[in-house]
C-alpha cells in the first residue's frame, strides 16, 4: 500500500500533554510517519485536540474562562507544544470545529434511520443544589468493585473499570460537593450497539494484523457482549442534538457524548485539512472514492482500544455507508512516573513545555522511544533519562560524529578525502549494516519500537568500533590513502545514520544532513542498502562539523530536576 493515513489518539484539551501522553500514542505515530515518508510512501497524519465533554467544563470552570476561550487557548498551547516537539502533523484540528458537528450530527441521523438509536428514557444523577444533572466526571463517589473512593462517574481511576454514574456508591458533585443528590429520570438517546454485535465479531475477524494487545482487548468486549450505550449528555458544551434543522425536543439541554464525536474528528480534522490544502478528503476515507487503497493505522494508550475497535467501528458500519475503517492499531502501555503517576495538581512528572524549556526535543524523543511501554509499563526516571542520553547520543553517536569530521578536517581539510580504496573492513561493515538496517526496517514497519531502537543503536556502535578499530588517526602515519579511504567511509556513515535516525531525532538528522549542506529530500531518502550509502559521497564534496551535537547530563541537572518535578 504506498497511501498510509496514520491518526494519533486525539488528545484531551484540558492542559499541556505529560511524557507519558506523549509517547502513549501522538510521538510513536509521529515516527511512524516519518518512516513511512521517507519510504516513499504518501501519508496523511492526522490529530486534533478532544475538546467537549465533562473534563472540557470542568477544567474551563476552575480557570475562571468561558469553555470557548479556554479551549480556543489551550488548543493553541498544545498545537505549540507539539510543533516544538517536531510531531508532524499533517493536520491538528479541533473536535469542536463546525465539521465535526455536522458529520456527528450526520451519524446520528443515517444511525437513527438505519434502526440503531433510540430515544431511551434513563435515570440519572441530579443535583438539587447545582440544580443540575451530573453527567460523567461530575459525579464522584465510591467505586462498587474496589471500593476506591474518589471514582468518577464513568470510570474508576483505581481498578479502571467503566462505570455507570448511578453504581457510585456515596455520590457526591463534582462541581459544588454536594451529598444533597437524587436519581431522576431523563430521556437520552442510546445507540444500540448489540444488534451491531455480529457485524462487528465478523469485522474484527477479517482484520488479520492487529498486534495481539489490540486483538485480546477487542475479543474481551465482544465476548461479554455488545451493550447499548448512552451516547448524550446533559451539558451545554459540545455537538448539538437535533433533529430536522432544530434542537431534539427533549434535549434542548443535552449533546452528544464526547466518545462519540471525538473519534469522528480524525474524519472532520481531515476535511479540514482538505479545505486548507486545497485536497480531497474523500480518497483517505471513502472506499468508494478511492479510500480502499489506502493503509490506515492508528496509534493510542491501551485504555482506548474499545472505544477504537469496537464503539467507533459500530458507528461507521452502522451507517451502511462506504466508511473506510482501521486497518491496524498500535496500543501502548502507561509510562509511569518514578512508578506512580503524572499529576499535574501534585507537580509530579515532566510535561511537554517543561520538558522542553530544559532540553532539546530529540533528547526527550530518543528516550521515550527507545523505552517506550510496548509489552508492559514501564516507569520514567530522571536518572535513567540521563543515562540513556549520556551513553546512546553524546557517547555513540554524537562522539562519532564529533571525532570524525574533527579529524578530517584537522588532517585533509574541509572535504571528504579522495585517496584510497574500501578493502576487507569496509566489506565486513557493509554487510553487518545491511543485516541491521533490513531488521530495523521490519520493526519500525511491525511498530515494534523498543527493538527497532535497539537495532538503530547497534548500527550507531558498529560505526564506532569500525572507526576505533580502522583508527585512522594511527594509520595516518604510515598510509595515507587508507586513513583517507576510513575517514570517507565514516563521513559517508554520518549522511546514513542521518536518514536513518530521522524518525525518531528529526533535528538532529537535519544538523548532521546540514554537515555535508544536503536537500532535506535527498537526506531524508531511506537507504537502499549499505553499499550504496557508503559510496555516496566518492572524494571532494565539502563539508562542515557541526556544534556539539549532544550535551551529556550532569549530576547537579538531574539534583535540581528531581527537586523541580517531583521525583520520588
Ligand atoms: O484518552 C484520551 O486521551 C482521549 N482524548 C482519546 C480520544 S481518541 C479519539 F477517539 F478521539
Ligand atoms: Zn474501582
Amino acid at each position: 500500500m504506498d497511501r498510509m493515513l496514520i491518526t494519533s489518539a486525539l488528545p484531551y484539551i484540558n492542559g499541556v500533554k505529560h511524557l507519558g501522553n506523549l509517547v502513549g500514542s501522538m510521538l510513536p505515530a509521529d515516527v511512524y510517519a516519518r518512516f513511512q515518508r521517507q519510504r516513499g510512501r504518501e501519508v496523511l497524519f492526522i490529530c486534533a485536540t478532544d475538546e467537549h465533554g465533562t473534563p472540557a467544563e470542568l477544567a474551563a470552570r476552575a480557570a475562571g474562562q468561558t469553555v470557548q476561550h479556554y479551549c480556543r487557548e489551550q488548543h493553541d498551547i498544545q498545537a505549540r507544544a507539539g510543533a516544538a516537539f517536531g510531531l508532524s502533523f499533517d493536520h491538528f484540528g479541533r473536535s469542536s470545529n463546525a465539521a465535526n458537528h455536522r458529520l456527528t450530527q450526520h451519524f446520528a441521523a443515517v444511525l437513527e434511520e438505519n434502526g440503531l438509536i433510540e430515544e431511551r428514557v434513563d435515570k440519572q444523577i441530579y443535583s438539587i443544589d447545582d440544580q443540575r444533572f451530573l453527567p460523567d466526571r461530575y459525579v464522584e463517589g465510591t467505586c462498587p468493585h474496589c471500593g476506591y473512593e474518589k471514582a468518577r462517574g464513568d470510570q474508576c481511576d483505581n481498578c479502571g473499570r467503566l462505570l455507570d454514574p448511578i453504581e457510585l456508591k456515596e455520590p457526591y458533585s463534582a462541581i459544588s460537593g454536594s451529598r444533597n443528590i437524587e436519581v431522576r429520570e431523563t430521556k437520552h438517546l442510546y445507540l444500540l450497539q448489540s444488534k451491531l454485535q455480529d457485524r462487528i465479531a465478523d469485522w474484527v475477524a477479517s482484520r488479520t494484523d492487529w498486534p495481539a494487545l489490540t486483538r485480546s482487548i477487542a475479543r474481551k468486549w465482544l465476548t461479554e457482549g455488545l451493550r447499548d450505550r448512552s451516547i448524550t449528555r446533559d451539558l451545554v458544551w459540545g455537538v448539538p442534538v437535533m433533529k430536522d434543522g432544530e434542537r431534539r425536543p427533549g434535549f434542548e439541554n443535552k449533546v452528544f457524548y464526547v466518545w462519540f464525536d471525538a473519534p469522528i474528528a480524525y474524519i472532520a480534522a481531515t476535511q479540514e485539512w482538505a479545505a486548507a490544502a486545497g485536497a480531497d478528503w474523500e480518497r483517505w476515507w471513502r472506499t468508494d472514492k478511492g479510500a480502499g487503497d489506502v493503509r490506515y493505522v492508528q496509534f493510542m494508550g491501551k485504555d482506548n482500544v474499545a472505544f477504537h475497535t469496537v464503539s467507533f467501528p459500530a458507528t461507521l458500519l452502522g451507517s451502511e455507508e462506504p466508511w473506510k475503517t482501521v486497518d491496524t492499531l498500535k496500543s501502548l502501555n502507561w509510562l509511569t512516573w518514578y512508578g506512580g503517576k503524572f499529576s499535574t495538581s501534585q507537580g509530579r512528572g515532566v510535561f511537554m513545555d517543561q520538558a522542553l524549556d530544559i532540553l532539546p526535543a530529540d533528547y526527550w524523543r530518543w528516550h521515550l522511544m527507545a523505552n517506550a511501554p510496548e509489552s508492559d509499563d514501564s516507569s520514567f526516571t530522571l536518572e535513567q533519562f540521563a543515562g540513556v542520553v549520556n551513553k546512546d547520543l553524546a557517547d555513540v553517536l554524537g562522539n562519532f560524529v564529533n571525532r570524525i569530521t574533527r579529524f578530517c578536517k584537522a588532517r585533509f581539510g574541509e572535504a571528504v578525502p579522495q585517496a584510497g580504496a574500501y578493502g576487507e573492513a569496509e566489506a565486513a561493515l557493509t554487510a553487518e549494516l545491511d543485516r541491521r538496517i533490513a531488521d530495523y526496517t521490519a520493526c519500525l514497519e511491525a511498530m515494534e519500537f523498543r527493538k527497532a531502537f535497539v537495532e538503530l543503536r547497534a548500527i550507531w556502535v558498529a560505526g564506532n568500533e569500525y572507526l576505533q578499530t580502522a583508527a585512522p588517526w594511527t594509520t595516518i602515519k604510515q598510509d595515507e590513502a587508507a586513513a583517507a579511504a576510513s575517514v570517507r567511509c565514516a563521513l559517508n556513515l554520518i549522511a546514513l545514520f542521518a536518514a536513518l535516525s530521522r524518525p525518531v531525532i528529526p533535528f538532529t538528522a537535519d544538523r548532521m544532513a546540514a554537515i555535508f549542506g544536503l536537500d532535506p529530500e535527498t537526506a531524508a531518502r531511506w537507504p537502499e542498502g549499505a553499499a550504496a550509502a557508503l559510496s555516496r559521497f566518492r572524494g571532494g564534496e565539502p563539508f562542515s562539523p557541526p556544534e556539539v551535537l549532544f550535551k551529556k547530563i550532569e549530576d547537579d541537572e538531574i539534583e535540581s530536576w528531581r527537586a523541580r518535578f517531583g521525583a520520588e
